[in-house]
């Protein structure tokens, strides 16, 4: 198992996960990594550890450097289990002479395994710590992702170990974001930050303001997931800026589901009225678009048009089960609108508009609502709506 060079006495030594495809409910097709960094110095240290079941990859990249009980100090940036989960066996493995973490950390690690008695330290910022020729400061990051979360950053080298933020779920042999396709390193950052941070996106603006407005000298990011920032981090802070202020790109989402294809046969119609207002849209059938790979595409987006027939006086599960997760997720400053077929009672377009309500989105039209199955005037209707959505988009960009 192969440690890997970041700079001179800072090596990875986390582990790939290549087999996940599941994460708290987010699809990583890709699978994931967990990445731990091994600073060699007068004290040597562990920034973050792995998934307990990954384990013993850690530790052998660290004996490929040194013997893991020869450690001084921990470093736990995040106490998530993803990167907590071999925590207890390490400190075993180690005896460290520090736990270093944030005071929501202390509470944290307390919390999950209970151990009174391990050696707490805690970060704050502007105190650094010294381990010999290099040096600690931390930055506390709260809610980015737990409230334990803090960022640790080696002053000599500029390295920023910025636990989840600017990650991403992707497992590869490379280490480093200048060794991977670049599309897929971008789409994997955006379905990232969907689906991890776009809730907390007012606390990452803050965060982008504090870095620049301190001037943090920045040579490499090393995130606890993904591929480290080395030949260009300031494309991971660029696309954080942008999220955190929810712009959009200036194209709209039609996200369905459809019960005997009368609410896609709308929805293709919609989509024909935004490109005659030359909307780009993505027609998205929640049967089989899994809805973290929705939810990346729902961060750019500007438009959100929901369609659902009506259940049982609801909506379809899917898409119950959808509105929850975006709504959990926060997205702002969207223009919605919404349409759907019903037998009888029809109380699917009233909920998706409340749905939206909620989430505060420009709701701009009733909605539209067809009897079973469309027909030409329903379709003429369908056009009218992506039309109006599409007028609303033109209007926005020209604001
Ligand atoms: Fe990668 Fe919030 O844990």
């Amino acid at each position: 198992m192969n440690p890997v060079k970041l700079t001179e006495n800072v090596y990875w030594v986390g582990a790939i996960d290549w087999d996940v495809r599941d994460f708290h409910g987010y699809s990583t097709n890709r699978g994931t990594t967990y990445n731990a960094y091994l600073i060699m110095d007068e004290k040597i240290t562990l920034i973050d550890c792995v998934k307990k079941s990954l384990q013993s990859d850690m530790v052998a990249r660290i004996s490929e450097i040194i013997d893991p009980a020869k450690i001084d100090y921990i470093v736990v940036n995040h106490v998530e289990m993803d990167h907590s989960g071999s925590l207890p066996d390490m400190v075993k493995m180690i005896n460290p002479e520090k736990i270093i973490c944030s005071k929501m950390g202390e509470k944290a690690l307390l919390e999950h395994f209970h151990q009174k008695d391990w050696p707490y330290e805690i970060a704050k910022p502007g105190e650094d710590i010294s381990l010999g020729a290099k040096t600690l400061s931390f930055l506390e990051t709260r809610m980015l992702h737990w409230p334990d979360s803090m960022f640790t950053y080696l002053v000599e080298d500029q390295i920023l170990f910025s636990s989840d933020a600017f990650g991403q779920h992707l497992a590869t042999s490379e280490r480093f974001d200048d060794e991977v396709d670049q599309a897929v390193l971008l789409e994997e950052l955006t379905k990232y930050y969907a689906n991890i941070l776009t809730l907390y996106s007012p606390l990452v603006k803050k965060l982008i303001a504090k870095v620049k407005e301190i001037n943090l000298q920045i040579k490499m990011i090393a995130p606890d997931h993904g591929v480290i920032w080395r030949g260009n981090p300031g494309m991971a802070l660029e696309y954080y800026d942008k999220w955190s202020q929810h712009k959009g790109d200036g194209y709209a989402m039609i996200i369905y589901d459809t019960m005997w294809h009368s609410t896609e046969k709308m929805a293709k119609r919609i989509g024909a009225g935004l490109q005659s207002e030359g909307i780009s849209f993505k027609l998205v059938n929640l049967r089989y678009n899994h809805r973290s790979d929705v939810m990346r595409d729902v961060l750019n987006a500007s438009a959100i048009v929901l369609g659902c027939p009506t259940l049982n006086n609801g909506l379809l599960p899917r898409m119950a089960g959808f509105l929850m997760y975006m709504r959990g997720l926060k997205p702002t400053n969207k223009i919605g609108a919404a349409f759907g077929s019903f037998g009888w009672s029809g109380e699917s377009v009233k909920l998706l508009n409340e749905a939206m309500a909620v989430m505060k989105f420009d709701v701009i039209d009733d909605g539209l609502k067809v009897k079973y199955v469309p027909e030409d005037k329903d379709y003429a209707h369908c056009i009218e709506l992506g039309k109006k959505v599409g007028q609303a988009l033109n209007a926005k960009r020209a604001e």
